[in-house]
């Protein structure tokens, strides 16, 4: 299952390439808000993805950012962001991912992101492990808050929200960690922890489709995931991503 995910996500990667390269022309436009945006490639990375699956597995639910949850009842359902990190797909920043989950009956037992421009190909399956182009991959052994360099997140549709948008963590952490990145896509975000490019990375409100593969991989890649919502509904698909030592020094903040 791991390189039929790799195989989608490899073909919807050169349908991505060929907007990101002007090699097909896409224009943006404003979902919600004006700040939350969708372009022609969002949809058409999508359709290709969602045609593959159907291919081989046309009993499967499928639950797309773009085109929503199907009808379909089966226990198997696909959870896909066709590019995560549109915000800086469109501004031709190399920094995004198409992220693809297999869920079984609500729990993910596969899953990939791939990030096409920097060739990178994050994947795992249950009971198999977890792999970065083909080799097996871990977080890191980074213990200690102090030498942690991490990456968070700030939505477009949470900046206002001034109890939510991050900026009080934000604040409290940085001062007290090695490096701070906001590149733009929680899938990636999420692998690179995997990937032990990451120590740590927190990122609140986030959707399904965008942490369903990432999440997978910290967890198949020796990862603990918390999800710092403080019963807070609002906050439910936060996420707080680091290797089981260091993330008990970190969630004291999320308390
Ligand atoms: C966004 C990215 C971003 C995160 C936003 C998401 P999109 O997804 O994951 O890193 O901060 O909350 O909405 O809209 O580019 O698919
Ligand atoms: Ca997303
Ligand atoms: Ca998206």
């Amino acid at each position: 299952m791991r390189l039929f995910i790799e195989s989608v996500a490899r073909e919807a990667g050169k349908e991505a390439l060929a907007y990101f390269t002007d090699m097909k022309h896409f224009t943006v436009s404003g979902k919600a808000t004006t700040r939350d945006l969708v372009s022609d490639a969002d949809r058409a990375v999508e359709k290709k993805i969602i045609e593959l699956i159907r291919a081989e597995y046309p009993e499967h639910s499928i639950f797309g950012e773009e085109t929503g949850r199907d009808t379909g009842n089966s226990e198997y359902c696909w959870v896909i962001d066709p590019i995560d990190g549109t915000q800086s797909f469109v501004k031709r920043h190399p920094y995004f991912s198409i992220s693809i989950a297999l869920k079984k009956n609500g729990k993910t037992i596969a899953g990939c992101v791939y990030a096409p421009v920097l060739g990178l190909m994050f994947s795992a399956e249950e009971g198999k492990g977890a792999f970065e182009n083909g080799v097996p991959m871990h977080v890191s052994d980074c213990d200690e808050i102090g030498n942690a360099a991490c990456a968070t997140g700030f939505a477009c549709l949470r900046a206002q929200k001034m109890e939510h948008n991050n900026l009080k963590y934000f604040n409290e952490i940085v001062p007290l960690i090695r490096d701070i990145k906001r590149c733009g896509s929680a899938a990636l975000d999420l692998a690179f922890v995997a990937s032990g490019r990451y120590d740590a990375y927190w990122e609140f409100s986030l959707a399904e489709y965008d942490i369903a593969a990432g999440i997978f991989l910290v967890e198949s890649a020796g990862g603990v995931v918390l999800k710092p919502s403080n019963g807070n509904p609002e906050l439910e698909l936060s996420v707080l991503a680091a290797n089981p030592v260091l993330i008990k020094q970190f969630q004291p903040f999320f308390e």
